[in-house]
């Protein structure tokens, strides 16, 4: 093809994008290949409780309802991102004491999974939980709640949307390394206990810089034999400037590794990208020295990645 898709012809996973609501409204182009290319959409910051409470009981849910009627005008399915993440997170909810902390994340659960219950199909309940070696993150929620602070921010989720699919959602978790083990081990301890978990969301921020993640398919095989879902929620390749053929060539190939071990896995369901052109990305402003991560250029024209995945299953 040289027009582009649709992508998710091409498959029986979701197809998704992150989205931004200001560039939905703001750019035709932007809106029309997202339209034609995925049916799944992932709010970029719009659900963050930094946006729709930055200030305590002061709510915007302008962002997100945009892109949650875009969705229902358009026929996409919704990733919901997210509920519970140390990072863009209000100062007001990191200065609280334990006990109030306690009953604003039960209060921001059930007013945000309530807002939109029964339009969303999964939820990242829980974001970013773990360090690299596979101990829990010092958030304000882990030092203060505990452990505990996961399974309750589930159950909390489940009460609110029933019918959401509720995932953990992390990054470096690709390949099997100490970071994946424990996620592997936590969904198996909360499955156990019977709390409301059905999916493990694998970001998948790679970088050229860095060799492929190893055992990805083993990986999203053991996780999936958990009785879980697995998602690959985040995607992007990022390449070091300058960018070259070999370079396009080589991301296409990360890209199609992942797309491939998903589809290698039944229950790997959705193969979701972080924006989908070179022209609006998080990659330059976070990772100097390193951009192009995306499978459209910033002319929204389809890079090899593209037809990497566009020419497989
Ligand atoms: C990023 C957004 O893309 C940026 O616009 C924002 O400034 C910072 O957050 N992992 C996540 C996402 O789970 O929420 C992050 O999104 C990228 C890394």
């Amino acid at each position: 093809p040289h027009h582009g898709g649709p992508l998710h012809s091409k498959t029986n996973r979701w197809v998704g994008s992150a989205v931004a609501a200001q560039h939905l409204s703001a750019e035709a182009d932007y809106k029309k290949v997202l339209t034609r290319e995925f049916d799944s959409v992932t709010p970029e910051n719009e659900m963050k409780w930094g946006t729709v409470e930055a200030v305590r009981g002061q709510y915007d849910w302008s962002g997100a309802d945009a892109i949650v009627d875009y969705a229902k005008k358009t026929g996409k399915s919704i990733r919901g991102h997210t509920l519970i993440w140390h990072s863009q997170l209000p100062d007001w909810v990191a200065d609280l004491e334990a006990a109030e902390l306690k009953s604003v994340v039960r209060k921001h659960i059930a007013d945000e999974a309530g807002r939109y219950r029964g339009k969303i199909r999964a939820w990242d309940v829980v974001n970013e939980a773990f360090n690299e070696d596979g101990t829990r993150r010092e958030t304000v929620f882990q030092t203060k709640l505990g452990d505990d602070y996961i399974a309750d921010a589930f159950r909390l989720a489940h009460a609110a949307d029933p019918k959401a699919k509720l995932y953990i959602n992390d990054y470096n978790i690709e390949g099997l390394n100490p970071k994946s083990d424990a996620t592997y081990e936590l969904v198996k301890s909360l499955k156990r206990k019977g709390v409301p978990i059905h999916g493990v969301g694998i970001q998948g921020h790679l970088s050229l810089m860095y060799d492929f993640p190893q055992g990805v398919k083993e990986n999203i095989k053991r996780f999936a034999d958990l009785g879980v879902d697995v998602a690959i929620t985040e995607m992007d390749v990022r390449i070091p400037l300058p960018v070259t053929p070999e370079k396009l060539k080589a991301q296409a190939d990360y890209f199609g590794n992942v797309w491939d071990a998903c589809h290698a896995v039944k229950r790997c369901v959705e193969f979701t990208t972080w924006g989908f052109t070179d022209r609006h990305s998080w990659v330059p402003d976070v990772f100097p020295g390193e951009d192009a991560a995306c499978l459209f250029d910033e002319n929204l024209k389809p890079k090899p990645a593209y037809f990497r995945l566009y020419g497989k299953k």
